[in-house]
């Protein structure tokens, strides 16, 4: 069932857990994780961002993903993952997505809050939420999901009485913060601001999101849930799991595309069941 964030997030929020987002291109990254979250029972967010739509474009994929989400048996959050363009939030928000990020993380303050609050008002009056983002979380050389700048430095961190500030002002569902994370595969393993996560959880009310989730170790997931992340966003370790199956698979068995997508679904529904796992969204007993 179509959900939007305050659905999955203000129950995760209360009782400590992390809902994933998962991007995807196609169908069958789409099916791989609509599969996994029906089989945890566990709800989920599927995004694509506006640095994916050359692999996937949004018209395309907003066909079959609000379609397979309202079919799922799960709640099901159809979410624009960082939305550089006020055209294209505007775009998800036209053709049914729940929700959206606007990310406006690499202008200065001010222009940051005066944007996303206009978008939030907009994202409102459509019954979807908004993300945003302060502080700035870069990319690691190899990242798909955009030129979003240089991984973060301390000095792009997210200010937690800023934090505060920005939330208010804004009126964002979910607030995306730097705290030592980046997009993309990590050269040496990342380094966790998790008293500065703890901070801001403890000053701003709106759910807190960590992006760059691939490469994370358990012990990062669960530490960064105690201390306050809510929505954990992930796309590169999927997006690498789906490429080592069907090469398996190419290397077994495979001749046509029809014997390797069946291994792509397959690998993306094992990863992103594995993630749901450790983020405490599933199921109890699953
Ligand atoms: P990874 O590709 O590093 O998992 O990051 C995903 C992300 O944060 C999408 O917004």
């Amino acid at each position: 069932m179509l959900a939007n964030l305050n659905d999955v997030l203000q129950p995760a929020r209360k009782k400590g857990y992390a809902v994933g987002l998962f991007n995807t291109v196609n169908m069958e990254m789409t099916r791989g994780i609509i599969h996994a979250a029906e089989r945890m029972h566990s709800p989920v967010i599927i995004g694509t961002a506006e640095a994916l739509f050359p692999y996937g474009p949004l018209e395309e994929i907003a066909g079959y993903l609000i379609s397979m989400a309202e079919k799922a048996t799960v709640p099901v959050v159809v979410h624009l993952d960082h939305g550089l363009s006020r055209g294209a939030c505007l775009k998800a928000l036209e053709l049914g997505f729940t929700s959206i990020m606007y990310d406006c993380s690499t202008d200065p303050y001010e222009e940051n809050c005066r944007k996303v609050r206009e978008m939030a008002d907009i994202a409102h009056a459509y019954g979807a939420t908004i993300e945003g983002e302060l502080g700035h979380v870069g990319d690691n050389a190899d990242s798909y999901e955009g030129e979003l700048g240089e991984t973060s430095a301390d000095g792009r961190y997210t200010d937690p009485d800023q934090a505060k500030d920005f939330a208010e002002r804004t009126g964002v569902d979910a607030l995306a913060i730097a705290a030592g994370t980046a997009h993309g595969a990590y050269k040496l393993p990342p380094k966790l601001d998790f008293a500065r996560i703890r901070e801001i959880a403890h000053i701003v009310e709106a759910p807190l999101v960590l992006h760059g989730g691939s490469g994370l170790t358990d012990e990062d997931f669960r530490c960064a849930i105690r201390e306050g992340i809510c929505k954990i966003n992930v796309f590169t370790d999927i997006n690498v799991a789906a490429v080592e199956a069907a090469l398996r698979r190419f290397d077994d068995m495979g001749k046509g595309i029809i014997d390797l997508l069946p291994a792509v679904v397959e690998a993306v529904e094992q990863e992103t069941g594995k993630k749901m796992k450790i983020f405490g969204s599933v199921a109890e007993g699953v």
